[in-house]
Parts: C-alpha cells; sequence; structure tokens
C-alpha cells in the first residue's frame, strides 16, 4: 500500500464535550484533562469558548500557557469581541489558533441570526480577516454546513479562505448527514478552497443519527486531513465523533484505510476513565473501544476461544488501547474451561470430577444472579472445600481464602 495520510486529531472534549449535560469541568479538571490529551498525542486541543464565561476564559489561559507541543484553539462567534476575547486567552500559546464560526444554512440564517446571504459573507470574511491580524492559524467554521445549499457554502467557504482562514472545518451540526452526503460535500468544498490556496479541510460530526464516526472516516476519504473529535464521544445532545474509535478504525482497518494520526492507542483507556473520574458521566457498558464490556466475553464458546487464541473474538488486544486485561466476564453461559481459568486466578486447580461439582454450583447461582464475581466464586470453593474436595493449589498463586485450603 501507497505512503499513508497524516490526519490530525482535533480533540473538542474541553469545548463541544464540556456543553454536554453534566460534562462541565472546572479550571483545575480541565488541566488535568489537557495535560492527559497532550500525552495521547492530539494535534489539537480546542480549550474552551472564551467569551462564554470567565471560567472558560481562564481554563483557555491556563491550558495555553502551561501546554506548549499541540496546537491550542480557542472557539468565537463571527463577532469583533469574541475574537478579541479568544485572542487574549490563547496570546500566551506557543501555538495558537482562533477558530470562528458563523451559521450559514438558510434555516438559520432566517430564524436565528435574521441576516441575509450576503450579509454572512461579509460577515465571515471580516471575522476572519480580524481573527488573522493576531495569528497566522485561523480555522473557519460555517455552522450547520451539512444543511447549506452546497453552492453558498463553497461561496461562504471561498470567503473566509480568501480572508486567511488556514483550515476550513465542515461541521455536520446536527447530525444529519449520511457518508455518502459528506463525501460530495467535502470534496466539492475542498476542490473549490483549492484553486485558491492550500488549506485543511477538517471535519467535525454530531451523532444524532449513530453516524458520527462513519461520517468522520467518509470525509478523510474525501480528502479530509483534520478530524473534530471528543473522547467518550461526549458531545452537545448525541455527542460528537468519538476520537477513541476513530484511532482505532484507522489502526484496525489499516489494510482499507490508509491514514496515520499520532495518537498513542495505550493512552486511550487511561483518557477515557480520567473524563469519567472528573465528570462522574459513566461509559455506556458495550460503548466501543473504552466500555466496561468492550473487551468482555461471557458466552462459553467465546470464552473457550479466547482462552485458546485471543484473536478468535478480539480484533485488537485490550493492551493496544490501554485496558489492563480482557476479562472473561462468569455467567450462566460460561463454560467449565474459563470457570477453570477463573478458580486458577484465585489459586486454586481442581480435578475434572471436582470442578465438575464446582460447575454445578457455580449453574446454579449463575441462574439467580447476572454475573459470579469472585466473591461469589471464592465463596463457592469455600463450600466445596468444606463439603468434600480437597483441591490442589496453583503453583506460585494465593489462597485468597486468607488460610491454606489445602490444609483444611
Ligand atoms: O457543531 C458545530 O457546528 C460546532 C461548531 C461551533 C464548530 O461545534
Ligand atoms: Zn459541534
Amino acid at each position: 500500500m501507497s505512503e499513508k495520510a497524516r490526519v490530525a486529531i482535533f480533540d473538542t472534549t474541553l469545548r463541544d464535550g464540556e456543553q454536554s449535560p453534566g460534562c462541565s469541568m472546572n479550571l483545575g479538571e480541565k488541566m488535568l484533562m489537557a495535560r492527559q490529551l497532550d500525552e495521547l498525542g492530539v494535534d489539537i486541543i480546542e480549550a474552551g469558548f472564551p467569551i462564554a464565561s470567565e471560567g472558560d476564559f481562564e481554563a483557555v489561559r491556563a491550558v495555553a500557557a502551561e501546554i506548549r507541543r499541540p496546537i491550542i484553539a480557542g472557539l468565537a462567534r463571527a463577532i469583533p469581541g469574541d475574537i478579541d476575547r479568544a485572542w487574549q486567552a490563547l496570546r500566551k500559546a506557543a501555538r495558537p489558533r482562533i477558530h470562528v464560526f458563523l451559521a450559514t444554512s438558510d434555516i438559520h440564517l432566517k430564524y436565528k441570526l435574521k441576516i441575509t446571504r450576503e450579509q454572512c459573507v461579509k460577515q465571515i470574511a471580516e471575522a476572519v480577516r480580524m481573527a488573522s491580524t493576531f495569528c497566522p492559524d485561523v480555522e473557519f467554521s460555517p455552522e450547520d454546513a451539512t444543511r447549506t445549499e452546497l453552492e453558498f457554502l463553497c461561496t461562504v467557504t471561498e470567503a473566509a479562505v480568501e480572508a486567511g482562514a488556514t483550515t476550513i472545518n465542515i461541521p455536520d451540526t446536527v447530525g444529519y448527514t449520511m457518508p455518502q452526503d459528506y463525501t460530495r460535500i467535502i470534496t466539492a468544498v475542498r476542490e473549490r478552497a483549492e484553486l485558491i490556496r492550500p488549506v485543511v479541510i477538517s471535519a467535525h460530526c454530531h451523532n444524532d443519527l449513530g453516524m458520527a464516526v462513519a461520517n468522520s472516516i467518509a470525509a478523510v476519504e474525501a480528502g479530509a486531513r483534520q478530524v473534530e473529535c471528543t473522547i467518550n464521544g461526549v458531545g452537545e445532545r448525541a455527542g460528537n465523533a468519538s476520537l477513541e474509535e476513530f484511532v482505532m478504525a484507522t489502526r484496525v482497518r489499516r489494510d482499507v484505510l490508509p491514514y496515520e494520526t499520532a495518537i498513542d492507542a495505550r493512552q486511550l483507556y487511561p483518557a477515557s476513565q480520567l473524563l469519567s473520574e472528573i465528570t462522574g458521566v459513566s461509559v455506556q457498558p458495550n460503548k466501543a473501544i473504552v466500555g466496561r464490556n468492550a473487551f468482555a466475553h461471557e458466552a462459553g464458546i467465546h470464552q473457550d476461544g479466547v482462552i485458546k487464541n485471543p484473536l478468535t473474538y478480539e480484533i485488537m488486544t485490550p493492551q493496544s488501547v490501554g485496558v489492563p486485561d480482557n476479562r472473561l466476564v462468569l455467567g450462566k453461559h460460561s463454560g467449565r474451561h474459563a470457570l477453570a481459568r477463573h478458580c486458577e486466578r484465585l489459586g486454586y486447580q481442581f480435578e475434572r470430577r471436582d470442578l465438575d461439582r464446582i460447575y454445578k454450583r457455580f449453574v446454579a447461582l449463575a441462574d439467580q444472579i447476572k454475573t459470579v464475581e469472585d466473591r461469589h466464586l471464592l465463596a463457592i470453593i469455600r463450600e466445596d472445600i468444606t463439603t468434600s474436595v480437597v483441591p490442589v493449589f496453583a503453583e506460585g498463586k494465593t489462597a485468597g481464602l486468607g488460610r491454606a485450603a489445602g490444609t483444611s
């Protein structure tokens, strides 16, 4: 396969992510998260929306002052007060970026902004020009781009490029687009912008129809070279494209997705955990890559396969994304093989006949409770030991019962 194209990861956990219910963070929490994002290797951290509040301003300023490797972006509406405030927050950054946005769809122009298309183009050009006087790195986002008439979208993005924008972001603000639509939109905007000069085209997808990562991939295939995403997919309403899902799709399916990011995948799970810990918003158990069940196997056939060779039911290793270990969950679908593994991990090896007896007790309990945890299994073993069997200690393992079971 030919050389891989590099895709920049623009993390907006601290801005769009923070806008989701329950995800607001104070300054100290934002700093912890920003350090973790730096460790993860993201290219751009959108640290906040400085005009939104004093807290947001201070957070952007603090992130900009401390985090030196990635670009630090601050969001601003296309109005002078916002742009000025964003620059005040960003001026200490080693690599600042002002991110200017203005809605461009007819529904937003008519009902929200109450301006004409002509006024919209003029406002965009003036705002981008003003931002460019502060710093050379300016991103422009036509909000609700995917519901904007395509010819008008090309007109506004051309105006932004001519005024000095270096990145053109195409937000699917309401999570409405489909991969084939987004491909067409990104291609048209890119081709028209490139007639003026080279710029980076960026994808920003919301997940209202569950398409955010698929749409981001479609954008990259159409020539976008920046993807805006968040840890755990947090963000407005149904959230943004999940960073971990996009990155791992390009790693696991490198055969069909020849794109490279600078992400250290082993930091994905720690980043996910940190965000949940800070916000108190837990990740759904079946969430891809970082959910509690993403590497858990309960069905007996699956457990048996994973024990023999993890590749039977795992397309990536838990370790590759920083998950400490895969989890063989003991439930009513588990088989003897998995039960024996768990017993060994707890310090016990059983002969076949003894294991059969333990297994019977285990199945009876698993029928009553969903998941059999270590403490339940230890209770079963303890009960079995006191009534009948003399187990053989697994070599080098501890009993876990507080006494040497073999001597009782
Ligand atoms: O979804 C959106 O349109 C945004 C813009 C501000 C980029 O978040
Ligand atoms: Zn958004």
